[in-house]
């Protein structure tokens, strides 16, 4: 049987996660899983239905339906149900919906496998909360990925002003310690530092000597 190669990269939101699997991913030639778009789809399902979020079973309802299809070019490309969603996926309402969520044991179960489906070769990098300690626990290589709450809200609010939208730090940095700490006490599949995985502080480092960083772990 042939193994097919994982890296898990988990950590908390705005750690650099995404740009650091995507130029990984692409230097070795693998496919990219970025989990939190699946949990992000999910949400949006749920808010343009206009949901109950309280209400587990139509949540679930939502998740066991949608048809996802990525398209991981330059960009990652997301369609729901047909529809094109990619311009909804990174907003603040989406990532604090999707966290929501995913907090929900039978939502997560039911989302188990579609991302387990994304083990293809030559291999994968896989972006998320749980990847190394739940949905791909036997990974070669894991890497936790962390930088502190200032330092992420702080990288948020930069991104958000260079596209002309109106930010208050403030305020982010509040939104990203709920977030934390929602997705770190949650009883299923809580965000934690998988055994076996290095742990990368990014909080002084560029994005660049992340990558060379985790590409040193993989060779
Ligand atoms: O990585 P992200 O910001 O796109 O994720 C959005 C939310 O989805 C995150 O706050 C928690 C949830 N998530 C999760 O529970 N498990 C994952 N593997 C990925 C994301």
């Amino acid at each position: 049987m042939t193994t097919i190669p994982v890296l898990t990269i988990d950590g908390p939101s705005g750690a650099g996660k995404g740009t650091v699997s995507r130029a990984i991913a692409r230097q070795l030639g693998w496919h990219y899983l970025d989990s939190g778009s699946i949990y992000r789809s999910l949400a949006i399902g749920c808010l343009q239905a206009d949901l109950d979020l309280n209400n587990i079973e139509a949540v679930c309802q939502v998740a066991e339906t949608m048809q996802l299809s990525f398209d991981c070019g330059e960009t990652l490309q997301v369609k729901l149900n047909g529809q094109d969603i990619t311009p909804l996926l990174g907003t603040e309402q989406v990532g604090n919906t999707a966290s929501i969520v995913a907090a929900y044991p039978a939502v997560r179960a039911l989302l188990l496998q579609k991302q387990k489906d994304f083990q293809q070769l030559p291999g994968l990098v896989a972006d998320g909360r749980d990847m190394g300690s739940v949905v791909f626990p036997d990974a070669q290589f894991k890497v936790y990925l962390t930088a502190s709450a200032e330092e992420r809200a702080s990288r948020r609010y930069k991104q958000l002003i260079e596209k002309g939208i109106d930010a208050n730090l403030d305020q982010i940095t509040l939104e990203i310690q709920e977030r934390d700490q929602r997705d770190q006490q949650r009883a299923t599949a809580p965000l934690m530092i998988p055994e076996g995985a290095q742990v990368i502080d990014s909080s002084s480092l560029s994005i660049q000597q992340v990558i060379d960083q985790v590409i040193n772990l993989v060779h």
